[in-house]
């Protein structure tokens, strides 16, 4: 009998993270590596928000166990910034935090699905939402975005891949890995398909929101149909637009009998999220807001910057996308060339070679659903983004 559980066999580890250990051994054995693998702003946290988890810790606030889906000062602040941010307005009782945004939609999976409930997953896709799926048991179905359409799904093709054991989708506007992110009118056409089809449940990852750049404005599902608002997971979290990644705090919002549930899963494995993190979430959610144009004008510049050089690098294509801080460029025009000593046959190849010939730590697109194509994460300093960007225009160019 095997001791390992069988659910493992359909889950595997993260491409994100393999990519980052192997840049970290190349840099430990000496070599100068630049990682565009993280998915983590490199701006630190701002400090009214670490000053005010210091000052939680002084004043002795920290130290207990909090409720399990969250103290409520800090529910009542998710609930504040979901009728600031979103107008969507929900009661504390509807609110729950957890450990990363990541916790709160695997208890939300967790929580809804039975064998062979099927959960509609849009391409290029996080790589943790089809392992997630797997793992609570679900069918993951993938709608391709075709690059050409800026790696968004068309309604018709969502239409197409929905059936009566349809559970959820889990839509990502911004998205990570392809930046891309949905306007108001496209969002639009998404959500009328799925107010027709009232057994789909929305699960909508918003942890970008606030990663727009060029005057977009980012809309939540719920927001822009309300029919939907019933049948909604919204969630969120402080990791991407604080810099607080390491502070582990994601939260949702939606209807009282699903929060419940996942409350009951948080109770059973984690109990409450770290208590020094949910004051400092709270600061972030109820202080001051004006670092984040700072941050995105930095980041816009990024983007640009990645976009044209890699526009320029022979055998890519890169769309310039709306939101967050990755960029997908295609690398099919690579592919049947030769690295010094190795015929590139796939993404994972070109990223491997990448990395051998210049230092270069980007990841392969196939484990994100879509490919040969790369990521690269823009959230390293402006001046290693370039030289990094030249290394692969140099890379291709060598190519034979
Ligand atoms: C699309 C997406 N959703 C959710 C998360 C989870 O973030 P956290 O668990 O830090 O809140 C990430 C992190 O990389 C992400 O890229």
């Amino acid at each position: 009998m095997a001791f390992l559980a069988d659910h493992l066999k359909r889950i595997k580890p993260s491409a994100t993270m393999a990519v980052t250990d192997k840049a970290r051994a190349l840099k430990a054995a000496g070599r100068d590596v630049i990682g565009l693998g993280a998915g983590e702003p490199d701006f630190d946290t701002p400090d009214n928000i670490k000053q005010a988890a210091i000052k939680a810790i002084l004043d002795g606030k920290t130290a207990k166990y909090t409720a399990v889906e969250g103290m409520a000062e800090l529910k009542a602040a998710v609930v504040r910034k979901f009728k600031r941010e979103n107008q969507l307005d929900y009661k504390p009782s509807q609110i729950i935090v957890g450990t990363g945004g990541k916790q709160v939609l695997y208890n939300g999976l967790m929580a809804t699905l039975n064998p062979g409930d099927e959960v509609i997953i849009p391409a290029p896709y996080w790589v943790s939402y089809p392992d997630m799926v797997a793992l609570a048991g679900g069918e993951p179905v993938i709608v391709e975005g075709r690059m050409q359409d800026g790696f968004k799904i068309k309604p018709e093709a969502l239409e197409r891949a929905i059936t009566p054991k349809t559970k959820w989708i889990i839509f990502n506007s911004p998205s990570n890995p392809t930046g891309a992110a949905y306007t108001r009118d496209e969002l639009k056409a998404i959500t009328a398909v799925l107010a027709r089809h009232p057994q789909v449940w929305v699960m909508s990852d918003d942890i970008y929101e606030h990663l727009v750049y060029d005057d977009f404005t980012f809309y939540s599902p719920a927001q822009i149909e309300p029919s939907l608002y019933e049948r909604t997971l919204t969630v969120n979290g402080v990791s991407k637009t604080y810099c607080m990644t390491g502070w582990r705090i994601g939260y949702a919002g939606g209807p009282e009998p699903l929060i419940k549930a996942m409350a009951m899963i948080q109770s059973q494995s984690t109990s409450n999220p770290v208590a020094v993190s949910q004051y400092a979430a709270l600061e972030a959610l109820d202080g001051p807001q004006d670092f984040i144009p700072k941050h995105n004008k930095i980041f816009k510049e990024r983007r640009d910057l990645c976009v044209s050089m890699l526009n320029q690098a022979n055998g890519l294509k890169c769309p310039k996308p709306e939101g967050a801080f990755y960029v997908y460029p295609s690398c099919a025009g690579t592919i049947g060339k030769t690295a010094p000593g190795k015929k590139l046959a796939t993404d994972e190849d070109f990223v491997t070679e990448l990395l051998e010939a210049e230092g270069v730590a980007v990841v392969q697109g196939t484990p994100f659903g879509m490919g040969p194509a790369f990521r690269i994460s823009y959230a390293i300093k402006t001046e290693d983004l370039e030289e990094a960007c030249r290394r692969i225009q140099r890379f291709c160019g060598n190519l034979k």
